[in-house]
């Protein structure tokens, strides 16, 4: 493998690498302006320190737009799901006109409403005395009112709804009760970015959640960049191009990071032949491997010429898609815990909860959401297993694994068993702080706008 001169020029960070070079200003593929955070170093309290999680939960996560899940898990009137953030719990259902969201608690002495990741009903009945409420807040029973003296009951307490809104198909909630930003605000230029893969006809065809002992910003920094790929995922170098990557700063701490697949790494040295990894990715576009007679550096765009007009015909293709996107990557990061790797299919959707107890421990949620057809090939490190449906006929259930189980995909449990080990490190006394590269620079302008609201400037 090669670690030095393996590019035409030296990385400058003005200029970045472009997936396109081509592209013009208001093309998807366009180069953002470079945003410089600085060259500090980042402290590694913040992985651990019971404080800054204290800080973390008063000033982020009670006050910012969060992916709850996703609006077709409730396609019908009365399904709901749960959503636990911290130590708080949401239940996000489907009322007669339309999602809302309400504090899963019971107003009588505080019962969680509702346990299950999903369910249905007419009402939420509590499982400790019977209150009950309908699914649009209001209540509906106090079990023997007559006992209870009016002016404990007299407001009739409707379940306390929660800041809530949509785009692309995600339900986002919001804890404060009057969110400084509209969601649309928030998100600035991503839905008019991600609008051609039309994600809100995409449908759940794996849900998993687990749990792994790690402050959850290490595990995401992780998903944040491709710097750690040759070294943890050396597999995927035959048919994944590590290096030369676009990295685009957005605002409100978001980012992309366009990567070329079907491209073999510039640190390997044989760049003619055509790998098992590039022959997966051939059978993988509907192409017979053993026909082709291109060079490696051919396949690319072979495989983008085969499918768009192939998707075209079958009726998959969506207009305002670019070439590149038939084979690349495109990964992007919703501030502040959700990271998705997109392509004209579907997308893996990860997102990382905090442990409310425990700032060494987090909820990592993976799941993979394609476009429903009945023949979908997502790519191969998404872990979908074979067999899947993926029609949307049926929603996956949830499966809650343990960490170092089997379940998530190769590629992510080679994640699994690196970051907990990086969390154990960030103790070291030795350890001066986080040294970012260019090529982590998405991993700084997440810290920079964690930072504000640390500091109370969001
Ligand atoms: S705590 Fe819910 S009915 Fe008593
Ligand atoms: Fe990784």
């Amino acid at each position: 493998m090669k670690f030095r001169n393996f590019s035409e020029r030296e990385y400058d960070h003005e200029t970045g690498w472009r997936i396109n070079p081509d592209a013009g200003e208001n093309e998807p593929e366009r180069k953002f302006p470079y945003i410089d955070n600085g060259t500090g170093l980042i402290d590694a309290g913040r992985y651990h320190d019971p404080g800054f999680a204290q800080a973390e939960w008063e000033r982020l996560w009670a006050r910012v737009w969060l992916i709850a899940g996703r609006a077709s898990d409730i396609p019908n009137v009365g399904d709901w799901f749960r959503f636990d953030i911290g130590n708080q719990s949401v239940i996000v259902v489907r009322a007669d006109d339309g999602i809302r969201a309400f504090h899963n608690v019971c107003h009588h002495r505080g019962n969680r409403l509702v346990m299950a990741d999903f369910g249905h009903g007419e009402h939420f009945t509590c499982a400790f005395h019977s209150w009950q409420w309908n699914i649009d807040g209001s209540l509906n029973r106090i079990t023997d009112r007559d006992t209870f003296r009016d002016a404990i009951v007299c407001d009739e307490p409707p379940l306390s709804p929660v800041a809530l809104d949509q785009w692309g198909g995600f339900v986002f909630i919001n804890l404060d009760p009057a969110p400084s930003q509209h969601l649309t605000d928030y998100l600035g230029a991503l839905p008019a970015q991600l609008a051609p893969f039309h994600f809100e006809d995409m449908v759940v065809v794996k849900d998993v959640e687990t749990r792994w002992p790690a402050n959850w910003k290490v595990a995401l920094d992780a998903f944040l960049e491709s710097y750690h790929v040759h070294s943890i995922h050396a597999e995927i170098l035959p048919f994944y191009d590590d290096y030369h990557q676009q990295w685009d700063l957005l605002e409100n701490g978001m980012s992309r990071m366009l990567m070329e697949f079907a491209t073999v790494s510039p640190r390997l040295e044989d760049q003619e032949t055509i790998n098992d990894g590039l022959k997966m990715m051939l059978a993988d576009a509907g192409m017979d491997p053993d026909a082709f007679t291109g060079t490696a550096g051919q396949v690319r765009k072979a495989i983008q010429q085969h499918k768009v007009p192939a998707y075209a015909k079958a009726g998959k293709w969506f207009d305002g898609l670019t070439e590149n996107q038939a084979t690349d990557d495109w990964a992007y990061f919703i501030f502040p815990n959700v990271t998705l790797n997109i392509h004209p299919e579907g997308f893996l959707f990860q997102r990382f909860r905090p442990d409310p107890r425990d700032p060494e421990r987090f909820v990592y949620d993976v799941q993979v959401i394609l476009q429903p057809v009945d023949d979908a090939k997502p790519p191969v490190y998404m872990g979908v297993e074979d067999g899947t449906d993926c029609s949307g006929r049926t929603r996956p259930e949830r499966q809650h694994i343990r960490h170092g189980e089997p379940g998530l995909g190769f590629v992510l449990e080679q994640d699994s068993m690196l970051v907990p080990v990086v969390q154990q490190g960030l103790r070291s006394r030795a350890f001066k702080g986080m040294r970012f590269s260019e090529q982590e620079q998405r991993l700084r302008h997440f810290h920079r706008e964690l930072d504000r609201y640390i500091a109370g400037e969001k």
